[in-house]
């Protein structure tokens, strides 16, 4: 077992995160135990951050005292690994009802994993449900994930933020090359773009971007 990011492992070849509720699963992971500590496998196919991390992906701006807010939370599988990895708090963010409802009880069993019904387009709307804001991860499927994201970078100030951006539901007939071109552009007129992954072969048509105040 070596530490590949603080909170980050690689268990017999494979990514893992420490569990912080031992026992505890969420999308039927497989739990190893080692030394007296059990690991979470980190599925790179259910999971864009892991599929980053197998990728090469440099820094993670997500270490143990990250407050993180997670736009698209879903059913918890990426943010309840992020949840293993901060101490502090993840604000899940999910627009779905029906993926709420999945998402309520692995946050009950995850104690720094706080859900809220909202939508990341409207920063303003779940403010009062959260702390200050050290990093934004964000995976929406929508039409403006770059300005989605600088909307919320900007109301919460930010230092960091890992975007996820899927080109096909951006545009299903533009050269996915052009919509990260375009995405970028706009992240850099105001921060910067440390790193971008290509997350194939675990997603087609998605990049990974790391983004970061300017100083
Ligand atoms: C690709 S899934 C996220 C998967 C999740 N990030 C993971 O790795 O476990 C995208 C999620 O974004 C949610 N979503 C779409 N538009 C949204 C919005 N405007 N605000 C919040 N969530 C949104 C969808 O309901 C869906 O659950």
């Amino acid at each position: 077992m070596n530490q590949k990011f603080p909170g980050v492992y690689m268990v017999d070849g494979q990514i893992a995160t420490e569990n912080s509720v031992p026992g505890y699963r969420v999308y039927d992971e497989k739990l190893l135990k080692q030394q007296n500590r059990e690991y979470r496998l980190w599925d790179p196919f259910r999971s864009k951050l892991a599929a980053a991390i197998l990728k090469g992906l440099r820094t993670l701006p997500i270490n143990r005292d990250s407050n993180v807010l997670y736009l698209g939370a879903s059913t918890g599988t990426t943010a309840s690994h992020i949840a293993d990895i901060t101490k502090r708090y993840v604000y899940c963010v999910e627009v779905s009802q029906r993926m709420m409802r999945e998402l309520l009880p692995v946050c009950r069993n995850k104690n720094n994993m706080l859900p809220i019904l909202g939508d990341a387009k409207h920063p303003e709307s779940y403010a009062p449900m959260i702390g200050p804001v050290d990093v934004v991860y964000q995976d929406v499927a929508q039409k403006n994930q770059a300005e989605i994201l600088l909307r919320n970078m900007d109301y919460y100030k930010a230092k960091y933020a890992l975007l996820s951006i899927k080109a096909r539901s951006i545009s299903s007939v533009k050269d996915p090359r052009q919509v990260f071109r375009e995405e970028l552009g706009l992240l850099r007129q105001r921060y910067d773009v440390v790193e971008t992954i290509d997350l194939k072969p675990y997603d087609k048509d998605h990049v990974m971007a790391s983004v970061r105040a300017r100083k």
